[in-house]
């Protein structure tokens, strides 16, 4: 099997790129299990840090190196939280805070729309010239009263159209289906199916 390291020190994330990426004959291995330490993240664009992360693992494990990064954008707020969706309310990182800010923003604003963006770079070597970059999206709007307890994030608050549920609502497996995570793998997939 070839060995490819993620660029994410998330178990989670670990678990279910390896299951997704075993049939393409890749060894999925956490950049911890290199000692790599969290890369930069300085850019304001979710592609540029992706590719920042991934060359960063690269370059230190001498392996090809998955990365992914992710936030919600809100067009009423120029795009806001963008990258800084993690720590939008402030540090240390909250999701509380981070919906606190996100609904005092939006008050008395009429357009709702909102965005979950995910963005996957795979690099063959730190110094790919063509990296394989897939990119996916959900959209839904943003509601004032929180409902369910699953997802994380700003999910109790995102409503998905056509569904009546937010993302905490949905069964786990729905909502990877229907992701911009689950797009953008599904997307990564079918480069790799076709050969990279
Ligand atoms: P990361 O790319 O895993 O670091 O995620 C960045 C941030 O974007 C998270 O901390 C969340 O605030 C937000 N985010 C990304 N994906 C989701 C999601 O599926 N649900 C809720 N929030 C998300």
């Amino acid at each position: 099997m070839k060995k490819l390291v993620l660029a994410s020190g998330n178990p989670g994330k670990l678990r279910e790129f390896g299951q997704l990426l075993a049939p393409f004959d890749f060894e999925v291995l956490p950049q911890s299990a290199f000692d790599v330490p969290e890369a930069e993240e300085p850019h304001i664009t979710f592609v540029e840090n992706a590719i920042a992360k991934a060359r960063h693992a690269a370059r230190l494990t001498g392996l090809p190196a998955l990365a992914d990064d992710s936030g919600l954008c809100v067009p009423a707020l120029g795009g806001a939280p963008g990258v800084f969706s993690a720590r939008y309310g402030g540090e240390p990182k909250s999701d509380a805070r981070n919906n606190e800010k996100l609904l005092a923003d939006l008050a008395g604003v009429a357009d709702r729309r909102a965005h979950y963006v995910a963005v996957l770079v795979l690099m063959r070597h730190a110094d790919d010239p063509q990296p394989v970059v897939t990119e996916g999206e959900w959209h839904g709007e943003i509601i004032d009263t929180p409902r369910g307890g699953g997802g994380f994030g700003y999910d109790p608050y995102f409503l998905v159209p056509g569904t009546g549920f937010t993302a905490a609502e949905l069964p786990h497996e729905e909502k990877n289906r229907f992701s911009h995570r689950g797009k953008a793998l599904a997307q990564l997939i079918e480069r790799l199916r076709l050969g990279m």
